[in-house]
């Protein structure tokens, strides 16, 4: 167990947020949603699964690594190499550069669908991009989906409406505050393994109907005829089919999940991982959909710096020569089984979800919230970054997982003593984490 001594970490998260309104650029970053005021903000250093931060702690990273995006590991070498030289040699110049052609190519061929490919950077405005290049093919103007998106206009519409239609997607309480609302109606959720519900929007709006936009999967496998049916539906009234793989590529096997499935969507896009920690996003599709970007306005100075590309096909050449996605499954069951069988000693009811490669965890609890925010901060105590999900990557080893697991035993046994005691508030010392959007005062 360490001290905790000097707070440098603390103390510039409390100026961002006077600087930084929401505090950091992403959500999922914020150390509200982890543990507010004890969680470490930022980091100086990060390499393979471990993070330091400001004050020199250094911890194992057992949540998501980069929000998804470093699937080989922090810095991984090779992917930094390659950035490095592109870097030296100039990364951004008045031409193009040709890493992008060689990725488009690469993304082709394993993807043998699609015909043609578009860069972004992010994930968020890949998606926006392809909902354009959708909206344009088609001349139509809906789109429905199921699942996060990003922050794009296009996407918070949907909760222009008086329900919250997001709120069981992934993120709960996204404002659209800012989103025109001459854009309600455009943004219709439907329910992952709901064919009826999609067929609903599909009879009375198919005629206006560009997209469908949605993850190939999340945290379950499609009904066997869901996917196929989605298509059906998409090629019944003329709209897109959008497979959004941003999280899920790479991470499940080479290039998208959507492959496993034998279902073709008319264009998928990636992010994320795709970069292993720098920015690319990707856009590939049929050429029937893809050659709308020639008649509508899509351009950006850095989508054609040469780092993204460059550190995309790096990944993606790790990707083709180790199995990475057997790994991090095996690590995600290795965590899950740790986890099943530590609830079980403890008679703590824990709640796993997703795949082992994208595990949520949650204690079965009325105060599941609290508990969770007094594990993650005793776990940092332990030396370990740890929360309500684990994104495995290519640098977790069986005996980080058993290291993580050994500390866990021990902060589990004092959450139960909390339960029994009903002081897990009083522990705790400082607020429960914040479960979804939420403003900042
Ligand atoms: C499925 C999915 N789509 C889109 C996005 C948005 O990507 P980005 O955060 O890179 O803009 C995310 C981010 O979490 C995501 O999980």
């Amino acid at each position: 167990m360490r001290e905790d001594s000097s707070n440098h970490t603390q103390s510039l998260y409390n100026d961002a947020r006077r600087l930084i309104p929401g505090g950091t650029q992403l959500l999922s970053k914020r150390p509200e949603m982890f543990a507010p005021e004890r969680w470490p903000a930022y980091y100086s250093e990060a390499h393979g699964c471990e993070v330091t931060d400001l004050d020199g702690r250094k911890y194992l990273d057992f949540t998501h690594n980069g929000v998804g995006a470093c699937l080989l590991g922090y810095a991984h070498p090779r992917v930094s190499a390659a950035v490095v030289d592109r870097i030296q040699r100039g990364s951004m110049s008045s031409l193009n550069n040709p890493e992008e052609v060689a990725l488009a190519r690469k993304l082709i061929d394993l993807h043998p669908w699609a015909e043609q490919a578009r860069f972004t950077r992010c994930g968020g405005e890949a998606l926006a991009v392809a909902v354009r290049m959708a909206r344009a093919a088609t001349g139509r103007d809906i789109i429905a989906f199921c699942g996060y998106h990003g922050w794009s206009d296009w996407y918070l519409a949907a909760n222009l409406s008086a329900d919250q239609a997001l709120d069981g997607h992934l993120l709960p309480g996204l404002s659209p505050a800012g989103v025109p609302r001459g854009l309600q109606g455009t943004a219709i959720p439907f329910g992952y393994n709901r064919l009826e519900e999609l067929a609903v929007i599909v009879r009375d709006h198919g005629r206006n109907l560009a997209a469908v936009v949605m993850e190939p999967t999340r945290n379950t496998p499609p009904l066997p005829d869901f996917l196929s049916g989605v298509r059906q539906l998409c090629d019944d009234c003329g709209a897109r089919l959008v497979f959004d793989e941003v999280t899920t590529g790479l991470r499940f096997r080479q290039g998208g999940k959507h492959l496993d499935y034998g279902v073709m969507p008319d264009m998928a896009v990636f992010a994320k991982a795709l970069g292993n920690g720098h920015p690319i996003g990707a856009v590939i599709g049929l050429a029937t959909t893809m050659e709308a970007a020639q008649q509508t306005f899509i351009s950006s100075t850095y989508w054609t710096e040469g780092v993204g590309p460059t550190a995309a096909l790096a990944t993606l050449a790790v990707c083709a020569e180790v199995d990475v996605a057997g790994h991090v499954r095996h690590i995600g069951e290795a965590f899950r089984d740790g986890w099943q069988s530590l609830g079980k000693k403890r008679g703590l009811s824990i709640a796993l979800g997703g795949y082992p490669a994208l595990t949520t965890v949650t204690f079965a609890h009325k105060d599941a919230a609290a508990l969770m925010t007094l594990f993650t901060v005793r776990m940092l105590d332990h030396g370990f970054l740890a929360g309500s999900g684990f994104y495995p990557t290519l640098a977790h080893q069986p005996e980080h997982v058993d290291a993580f697991l050994t500390a866990a035993d021990r902060v589990c046994l004092e959450l139960v003593e909390s339960i029994e005691k009903g002081d897990v508030q009083a522990r705790l010392g400082s607020p429960v984490k914040h479960s979804g959007f939420a403003r900042l005062t």
